[in-house]
């Protein structure tokens, strides 16, 4: 895949952990002039920080930031987001969607406890129903040009883990959408991936130590951390480019951080 190409690139969940790293390490292979760089979260100082840290290094990129809260957002706030960052300049070779933002649930509670349908409804609406819309807003305003479109899965979107029923259901629901998505649009035009980044230490990672119920998820966690075997989010970032790079895998596939097949 040709990163060099003038690039039109979105990260949602960019703020912090693995989006700001995905955004960071994916602004210095995107040189072409006129890239631009939308990087979307809530916490507005630390998508500024964001920000800085990619134009200390790429200063001829554009990059904007703006701050959507992810459980009420309408298609409408995406398709504002997307058509101001684009701007008058439709004139993109490629664009890429990384679909990062997420949030892990109660990881207190047993599958036969979450049926609270307030929760469901706002937690779906981060995990699901907002990447689903805007990548929708996404094919459509850059219909006619190549695009990698990237969801941030996950083991539990394929494996039932324990204390993570709400995770592992969204994730499941969201990997599926992306691959029905790969099925019909035709490759490479548009191309699909969901990469599992492996376990990173970030703030979901220490709030999952910190309130799964099921004591061996905890242990496992706590062991990752101490023993320094959790990875970083540079690491898994510098894989996943890795894994563009040597385009092994199909539209659509599930590749995960330590198959080597890819
Ligand atoms: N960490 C892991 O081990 C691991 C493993 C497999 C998959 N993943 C996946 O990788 C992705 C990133 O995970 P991470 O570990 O980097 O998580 P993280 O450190 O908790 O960061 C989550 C990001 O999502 C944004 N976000 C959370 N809730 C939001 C909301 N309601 N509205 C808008 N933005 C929201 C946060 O930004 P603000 O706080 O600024 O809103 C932040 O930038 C997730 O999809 C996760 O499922 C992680």
């Amino acid at each position: 895949m040709n990163l060099k190409q003038r690039t039109f690139l979105l990260v949602t969940g960019a703020s912090r952990g693995i989006g700001r790293e995905f955004a960071h390490q994916l602004s210095g292979q995107i040189k072409a002039k006129g890239s631009v760089v939308a990087l979307l979260g809530r916490n507005q100082a630390l998508l500024e920080e964001a920000k800085t840290q990619i134009l200390n290094s790429e200063p001829n990129l554009a990059v904007h930031t703006y701050s959507l809260e992810l459980s009420t957002a309408r298609t409408e706030d995406f398709t504002k987001i997307l058509e101001t960052a684009r701007g008058g300049n439709g004139d993109f070779e490629r664009a890429i969607v990384i679909h990062n933002a997420g949030t892990v649930g109660d990881t207190s509670k047993r599958a036969k406890e979450i049926g609270d349908t307030l929760f469901l409804q706002q937690y779906y609406h981060i995990n699901v129903f907002s990447a689903i819309a805007l990548n929708c807003e996404f094919m459509r305003l850059f219909q006619g040009i190549p695009k990698l479109v990237v969801n941030l899965s996950t083991l539990a979107a394929i494996a039932p883990i324990s204390s993570m029923a709400h995770y592992c259901t969204v994730k499941a629901a969201r990997e599926m959408y992306f691959r029905v998505l790969a099925t019909e649009e035709a490759a490479p035009e548009t191309l699909v991936l969901n990469y599992a980044p492996g376990v990173i230490d970030t703030q979901m990672t220490v709030q999952v130590q910190r309130e799964a119920h099921d004591p061996a998820i905890v242990a496992m966690f706590r062991e990752q951390r101490e023993g320094k075997t959790m990875l970083t989010p540079a690491q898994t970032t510098a894989r996943f480019i890795q894994v563009l790079e040597a385009q092994k895998f199909k539209s659509g596939d599930h590749v995960d951080y330590r198959d080597e097949t890819y």
